[in-house]
């Protein structure tokens, strides 16, 4: 069995200038040697509707669902709106998680949120824990890295300049593909 490591990171903001794709290129940045980061694309996703999915799988969601089957782990940063994952996350993992071969089943999964509240996004980190749970991922619980008031933390460039959470983030990706290769044993 190979040992290189496909991760699909996926950011759950859609504007050019988003903390947490900052965040995700960060972590590609600070994973260990034999690591890769496939980046996903969700703002061609439509809204879902039942109807529509009915016809087929639109071929955003079909290129999504694809990228999530053949990835070796999915890292998501997300944002916190309203104490939640964004809308725009939440419609993109309903869109893929449905039915057939739902590809998020056995997935190994970890994430950073980025906020401009001091918490770094606690609370729509935990909400997407949840949805992610519920569609059978091996989430990797600990450790967890939050980055709160994320304007002091990266430069005008999008670069991570803050070292502890260069710290976090590079201790964590570790963790992950530790993780990602005991879920592999496991069969
Ligand atoms: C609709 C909306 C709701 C938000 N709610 C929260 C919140 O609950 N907690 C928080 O810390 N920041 C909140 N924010 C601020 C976001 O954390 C901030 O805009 C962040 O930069 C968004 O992520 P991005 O830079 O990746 O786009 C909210 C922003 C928007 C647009």
């Amino acid at each position: 069995m190979s040992t290189a490591i496909r991760l699909l990171g996926i950011c759950g903001s859609l504007r050019a200038k988003s903390y947490n794709r900052y965040a995700l290129n960060a972590a590609s940045e600070l994973m260990p040697e034999g690591m890769t980061m496939e980046m996903a694309s969700i703002g061609d996703i439509p809204l879902f509707n039942q109807d529509l999915c009915d016809q087929g799988m639109p071929p955003a969601v079909s290129t999504l669902r694809a990228q999530i089957a053949r990835a070796d782990g999915i890292y998501f940063a997300t944002p916190e709106y309203n104490y939640s994952v964004t809308g725009v996350l939440k419609n993109a993992i309903d869109w893929a998680s449905r039915p057939p071969e739902q590809p998020f089943q056995n997935k190994p999964v970890a994430m950073v949120s980025a906020t401009v509240g001091l918490k770094g996004g606690v609370s729509g980190q935990y909400d997407l824990r949840k949805i992610l749970a519920q569609l059978g991922v091996h989430l990797l619980v600990r450790p967890e890295v939050f980055i709160g008031n994320e304007a002091s933390k990266f430069d005008a460039s999008g670069k991570l300049t803050d070292e502890a959470a260069r710290k976090f983030l590079g201790d964590q990706m570790l963790a992950f593909r530790d993780w990602i290769l005991r879920v592999r044993k496991l069969g």
